[in-house]
């Protein structure tokens, strides 16, 4: 006989799984897998188990097969029988339990770095708890039934609608719901436009979608991409993954030189705060890259990653607000709560709803339903405002004494692209860059060079540099942090760090 379930949930307090098989016949198999459930902790001492009749049911076998099975085990020590409550897990059986199982314990866990100042991460500590778990208990509460059904692919109406609202507030994007459409962050919103279209495996009339049908083989864009030629590496992988070819604009102070845009018929930027380096696009060049657009019928890809989290007094509003039918515009909570929900979003111009929703499928395969509405209600109730103003705060606190520390201890090297964002660019003499990411990893300070996020066909002049992110560390690390990079610098003698363009 295979593998069964119990099902008797009620009785043994939840489903167990039981092998029973091999040699020997079914009592022996049933006596070897009860004995290996104890002994592994799945049966818990004290335990109920199953009346003959319903486990001999479950497991397909005769009773007196599991009667035999338990006289056994009672005769062993392992289980106890006794009149009115039914047969049990011997409480004696946790230390042998303990000691058998110490030879499948989990390895200790790798130790990460000393100091983690790698970009990418928010400070995980921070994310708001108590009014996430406010929102989910007042969206689960009010949810209609539907909810807990295939979702839609295009994403729920109410965080649409508060999408809607709060990013013309916050970020000068002109939209309606209809054009937004949710997925699981930035890198899904690559994929969905880039890859061709997804085939669902399954039909279903209950899923209340109107998805058009587009052509398998085709993505919704097609390559080649222009993109910036410092950028996120898992970003380019992704594409090329794809079979998506990108060609790097060289950058300068005002950002990328959209003006070398050349027979690409999409653009990815980062205009709010240039990754990794920093600086926003130059209002002419914002300006350049719609123009660009309309004249070729080309489109850009804008990735917000970050545009909450501005420093200073000049707000950098999102490049569609100049043009939404030009624009493919992408955020994520990846920054602003946590890149675990998995949450985003693509507004987009009209004609590439449907392809956007035929690559999606035909059920929402990625963002949870239910967290969706949670954001929704986080968003609409204030409470992600609130929770952005606090992290605007304790970031820009964190940047501060990063500068500080290096006005302080390293007063020869320039730091840049501190006005947004949760990371910072050391800039480094040439030739510098790994040494001193090798000098920092010997402090314990873990963090990437700018060469990591260098595309590897751009002719630009290489940049020397250090990525610092400084949201990782908890609170009361960061200062040992920042005084192990600042032991990692290079000596004043040496400095002059290259050209800036952040
Ligand atoms: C440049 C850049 N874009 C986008 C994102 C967000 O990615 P995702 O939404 O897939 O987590 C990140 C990381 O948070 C990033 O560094």
């Amino acid at each position: 006989m295979a593998t069964s379930w119990v099902n008797s949930a009620e009785r043994i307090g939840a489903d167990l799984h039981l092998a029973v098989e091999g040699p020997g016949g079914r009592r022996a198999a049933l006596i070897r897998a009860l004995r290996e459930a104890v002994r592994s902790g799945r049966l818990a001492p004290g335990t109920r188990l199953p009346p003959y009749r319903s486990l001999a049911a479950d497991l397909g076998v005769a009773r007196n097969t599991v009667a035999d099975a338990y006289a056994e085990l009672v005769a062993e020590g392992w289980l106890t029988a006794r009149q009115g409550s039914g047969t049990r897990v011997a409480e004696r059986a946790e230390p042998l339990r303990h000691a058998e199982r110490t030879p499948v314990e989990a390895p200790p866990r790798a130790r990460g770095p000393r100091h983690d100042l790698r970009q990418g991460t928010p400070d995980a500590s921070s994310f708001p708890r108590a009014a996430w778990l406010a929102s989910y208990r007042r969206a689960i509460q009010q949810a209609p039934n539907e909810v807990f059904g295939p979702g839609d692919p295009t994403g729920r109406r109410e965080l649409r609608e508060a999408l809607t609202e709060y990013l013309a507030r916050a970020r000068g994007v002109r939209t309606e719901p209809d054009r937004i459409v949710i997925c699981s962050g930035f890198a899904h919103a690559l994929r969905l436009l880039f890859t061709p279209a997804f085939t669902p495996a399954f039909t279903s009339t209950s899923v209340p979608t109107s998805v058009p049908t587009s052509a398998p083989g085709s993505g919704v864009l097609r390559g080649p991409l222009a993109v910036e030629a410092y950028g996120l590496d898992f970003h380019r992988e992704l594409l090329a993954a794809a079979g998506v070819r990108t060609t790097p604009l060289p950058l300068d102070a005002d950002g990328a030189r959209v003006e070398q845009l050349g027979r690409e018929r999409a653009v990815l930027l980062t205009p709010a705060h240039q990754f990794p380096t920093g600086g926003p696009l130059h209002a002419s060049r914002r300006t350049a890259v719609i123009d660009w657009a309309r004249a070729r019928g080309g489109v850009l890809v804008e990735d917000d990653y970050d545009g909450e989290f501005r420093y200073d007094r000049k707000p950098v509003g999102a490049v569609q607000g100049l043009d939404p039918e030009r624009v493919i515009y992408v955020g994520s909570v990846s920054k602003s709560l946590s890149p675990a929900l998995r949450l985003g979003w693509l507004v987009l111009p009209e004609r590439y709803v449907g392809g956007v929703l035929a690559a999606k499928g035909e059920r929402e395969a990625w963002a949870s339903v239910p967290d969706q509405l949670a954001l929704a209600d986080l968003i609409a109730s204030g409470a992600y405002d609130r929770h952005v103003r606090r992290m605007r705060q304790r970031y820009r606190g964190r940047r501060d004494r990063l500068v500080e520390a290096l006005a302080a201890h390293a007063p020869h090297v320039e730091v840049t692209g501190v006005a947004a964002g949760l990371h910072a660019v050391l800039r480094l003499p040439p030739g510098t860059e790994r040494s001193t990411v090798r000098a920092a990893a010997r402090q314990g300070v873990a963090l990437d060079g700018l060469a990591a996020f260098r595309h590897p066909a751009t002719d630009m002049a290489p940049q020397d540099g250090l990525v610092v992110g400084y949201a990782t560390p908890s609170e009361h690390a960061y200062g040992a942090a920042l005084d192990a990079l600042c032991r990692a610098l290079p000596a004043t003698e040496h400095a002059a760090g290259s050209p800036a363009y952040g």
